[in-house]
């Protein structure tokens, strides 16, 4: 059975038993504890904590999660994958153990014919925890599965929680006897390897607190409601029902790995052992390349681009794992190209959304590798330098880190190639730098999890106020009330002159930031009292916040204010916010339809945008589509808004920021019908001629295939182009000539200083050349060598060689010239035949070093030259 199709048939199941099948939701996790959503039941957790009241009793999903704390093990067992999708049925409040159970158990148990998966009933195996009699009992009477086959395990393995504090409860497995090829009898407790677990389900009761493992928290109470989460590893169902050994080798990613395996050369499964732990380490290789190629395409679809820290580190990572996996299966040409592609058509069955955004995925995807190829090469050169200067063979720590750390070389790389020069790797020092690195961020996280409270604090207002009531898109002035105020995080009941606080009001005119537009500023005005709005965000759904500085009086909690934005700075958004449209439009109007957007931030006056592109803009480019823009505002294109389903928004090919959750009704803002047609919720202009124009001031590299350009609109546009002009015409003056001219005028110029230049240099070569003659005419005999003493202001070590080189070959020549930093002498090959060398005398007057024939040393000392002279006349004698 495809896994398609096994996801297919777990959603008709519980939809035929009342439940909502909600899609998955984007990798991106919006939960701030957590990189990307790491189970099924990560987007139900305000549901489950009783936060939000849930839209619906029931629901069944198939989520997308990605877990990478066992990166290491990927492919050396067969129980770890970073991508896979987990199969779940929630209920909030609603059904509890016994519909659960049965409910699990029904789908599995049910033949193929009957629409469920078909295994055979005698080989499930079941685990409850170890207190827990009300499962135990309902697996022995309601589904009739034989006591020996219901296990209870303690904590460590049968109660669940995401790690974190959070909704948490004890929980129940099922496992799939593979049978005597896979281990030992005895059950899962026996072998985890023959006794596969594929479905978790918890009975969600109760909210724990933070701790450490997996069984060592505090319970801080029970739940509003009591409810099911489960998960059902997909791909662990596809590979029981594919008949296959583990999840690399079902039908989603078995051919990522025979494609691997085909431009390698090797024959997987040929030299391993039955049990994945004899796995030989080729075959673990093609393992990787298999997972993490399907995760990086699935990340990229949704919206992660590489980077060096945070998610896009992680993606960047397993990009690489993946890359160098290739490069020790023996393969250097770029891999990507080869992989992707088949990744996609596993894929796109279940995402169709892979393969109608490729080309973006793809260029990320080839550009990281474009990037690590070239980190490759120029660690190598470093690392061939730190090893010739390892100190006793040995490559300290902190080079081996460093070169991970700030160039991406992967420390197995280091090791591989320092062996090969016979130079051990201090591998546990790295180590030991890298558990520091992690704990530098693990409190870093912590720090951030702090934002996590004042969510709940604001949470807390908006339970007890109701939601703000949002006029951005009618009015710039509210008569509003103050709901709440609060400093330093800390609920408070008035705010005096001079303070710094965050205040909810009932209804406000501001525009909070989001969609890359910067929020509005403005005043609040009360009764004596009047307060500066510095910033304005949307820290929960439906509240708005803003950040003031009282400027006079005092503003109590309750009292009526005046929320006022300040119009010029809303026109200025309003032109910067749909000046970014009318500049992606331009992009993909003259680059393609794969300029896509990935990321914008504008102000009045500003704006920017990040674009896929690999490679630069030629100024020829950018003129066009800085022309294309200013053609759209010339052209006086209406701008509409309107609201429709997601999916009509979609049909209608409006572009969508990826990564993004949009609800099911959407904002379509419109310039010129299909010329830019976004998902936005910003403030736009009438119609595009209001932006006035728009001047690009700079386009530059983001990062691998990731392009940014920046641009000014309205007065600021009219303000840069008079800078530039007034820029112009001082250059003009000053070089004398007319504008037009001044690119040949320039020309000219610099080739006349270059003209100017090369004559001086040579004319200051023929002045040195003739003193060089004169000097080496004039050299003192001293035992039979010519012997000359000068010093110089110029270079002295130039002027030694010209006098040296200037005495016949024959005769033998000792020169010192003194310069203002430093002696140097030089010695002619005649003169080191007779033992002068110039190194040698050097040194016999006390002064440092250098080779034979050539030696410098400090200037300082006055008779230097007189003692030089006295041991030339005693050596050549
Ligand atoms: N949330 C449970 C898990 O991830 C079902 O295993």
């Amino acid at each position: 059975m495809r896994t398609a199709e096994v996801k297919r048939r777990f959603l008709d199941h519980f939809a035929a038993r009342g439940h909502t099948v909600v899609p998955s939701a984007p990798l991106p996790a919006e939960d701030p504890n957590l990189l990307f959503v790491n189970a099924g039941m990560v987007p139900f957790k305000p549901y489950l904590l009783g936060q939000v009241a849930p839209p619906y009793p029931r629901a069944a999903s198939v989520q997308k999660c990605v877990r990478t704390l066992d990166i290491d093990e990927v492919g050396k067992t067969t129980r770890h994958g970073t991508f896979f999708q987990m199969n779940g049925n929630f209920s909030f409040g609603d059904y509890f153990k016994e519909e659960a159970i049965r409910f699990a158990w029904d789908l599995v148990t049910a033949s193929v014919a009957d629409g469920g998966y078909g295994l055979d009933a005698d080989r499930i195996w079941a685990t409850v925890y170890r207190d827990d009699d009300e499962a135990h009992g309902l697996w022995r009477d309601v589904v009739g599965l034989p006591s020996e086959r219901i296990i209870r395990r303690g904590m460590a393995d049968n109660y669940w929680s995401m790690g974190v504090p959070g909704p948490c409860g004890p929980c129940s497995e099922l496992f799939y006897d593979r049978g005597p090829d896979f281990g030992r009898a005895g059950g899962p407790e026996a072998d985890e390897d023959r006794y596969m677990e594929f479905w978790n389900l918890v009975f969600m009761q109760y909210e724990r607190g933070p701790g450490t493992g997996k069984a060592d928290f505090p319970i801080l109470g029970e739940l509003p409601a009591r409810n099911i989460d489960t998960g059902m590893g997909l791909e662990r169902m596809a590979a029981l029902l594919q008949g296959v050994d583990n999840l690399y080798e079902i039908d989603e990613t078995r051919p990522i790995l025979d494609r691997a395996a085909e431009l390698t050369g090797k024959k997987y499964g040929a030299r391993s052992g039955r049990a994945a732990s004899e796995s030989h380490p080729d075959d673990v290789r093609l393992r990787v390349v298999a997972d993490h190629v399907r995760t990086a395409l699935m990340l990229i679809g949704d919206g992660v681009t590489p980077a060096n820290e945070g998610r896009g580190y992680v993606l960047r990572r397993i990009l690489r794992r993946a890359v160098r996996a290739m490069r020790l299966l023996g393969f250097e040409d770029p891999a990507l190209p080869e992989l992707l592609p088949v990744a996609r058509d596993t894929m796109s069955p279940s995402y169709p959304e892979v393969a109608a955004d490729f080309e973006r995925i793809a260029s990320y995807a080839y550009g990281e590798e474009d990037a690590f190829r070239s980190t490759l090469r120029q660690g190598s050169t470093l690392l061939d330098q730190a090893l010739g200067d390892a100190p006793e063979r040995r490559l300290p720590a902190a080079t081996a880190f460093r070169l991970h750390d700030t160039y991406g070389f992967p420390i197995d790389l280091t090791v591989e190639i320092a062996a090969e020069r016979g130079v051990a790797v201090d591998v546990d020092g790295f180590r030991s730098l890298m558990a520091e690195q992690r704990r530098r961020a693990k409190a870093d996280a912590q720090a951030k999890k702090s934002g996590h409270a004042d969510t709940g604090l604001f949470r807390a207002v908006l339970d007890e106020s109701g939601p703000t009531e949002w006029l951005a898109y009618e009015t710039l002035d509210t008569e509003s009330t103050v709901q709440a105020i609060f400093r330093d995080g800390v609920p408070v009941t008035s705010a005096a002159d001079g303070d710094l606080v965050t205040v909810v009001l009932d209804r406000t005119p501001f525009y909070a930031e989001s969609g890359g537009q910067d929020s509005d500023a403005g005043r609040l005005a009360a009764a004596g009292a009047s307060a500066e709005v510095l910033d304005v965000q949307r820290p929960v759904k439906g509240l708005i916040t803003h950040l003031v500085r009282v400027t006079g009086g005092e503003i109590p909690l309750g009292a009526s204010v005046r929320a006022h934005v300040d119009p010029e700075w809303r026109l200025g958004a309003r032109q910067a916010h749909s000046g970014t449209h009318v500049v992606h439009a331009a992009l993909r109007q003259v680059l393609g339809p794969a300029a896509l957007q990935s990321g914008s931030y504008n102000r009045p006056g500003h704006l920017r945008l990040d674009f896929a592109w690999r490679g630069g803009l030629s100024p020829a480019i950018r003129s066009e589509v800085e022309e294309a823009a200013n053609v759209a505002i010339r052209r006086d294109l209406p701008v509409d808004v309107r609201y429709m389903a997601l999916a009509q928004a979609r049909e209608i090919g409006a572009l969508a920021l990826f990564g993004e959750t949009y609800d099911e009704t959407v904002r379509v803002v419109e310039i010129g019908g299909a010329w830019s047609r976004e998902l936005c919720g910003g403030t736009h202009v009438d119609r595009s001629a209001q932006i006035g124009s728009i001047a690009l001031t700079s386009e530059q590299s983001v990062g691998a295939g990731q392009r940014r350009v920046e641009a000014v609109t309205g007065i600021e546009s009219f303000r840069y182009l008079a800078r530039e002009r007034d820029l112009v015409a001082r250059l003009a003056e000053q070089v004398g000539a007319p504008r037009d001219e001044l690119p040949d005028r320039i020309t000219a110029l610099l080739e006349r200083v270059k003209t100017a230049e090369r004559e001086a240099r040579r004319l200051r070569d023929e002045r040195t050349a003739g003193e060089a003659r004169r000097l080496a005419d004039a050299a003192d005999d001293v035992g039979g060598v010519a012997y000359v003493a000068a010093s110089t202001g110029d270079d002295p070590r130039a002027l030694a060689q010209r006098v040296r080189d200037a005495v016949p070959a024959g005769r033998a020549a000792v020169v010192a010239v003194l310069g203002a930093k430093s002696l140097v002498v030089a010695a002619n090959g005649a003169a080191r035949a007779r033992g002068l060398g110039a190194a040698g005398l050097l040194r016999g007057v006390g002064r440092g070093g250098g080779g034979d024939d050539l030696a410098q040393g400090p200037a300082t000392g006055g008779d230097a030259l007189d003692a030089l002279r006295a041991l030339v006349a005693e050596r050549a004698g």
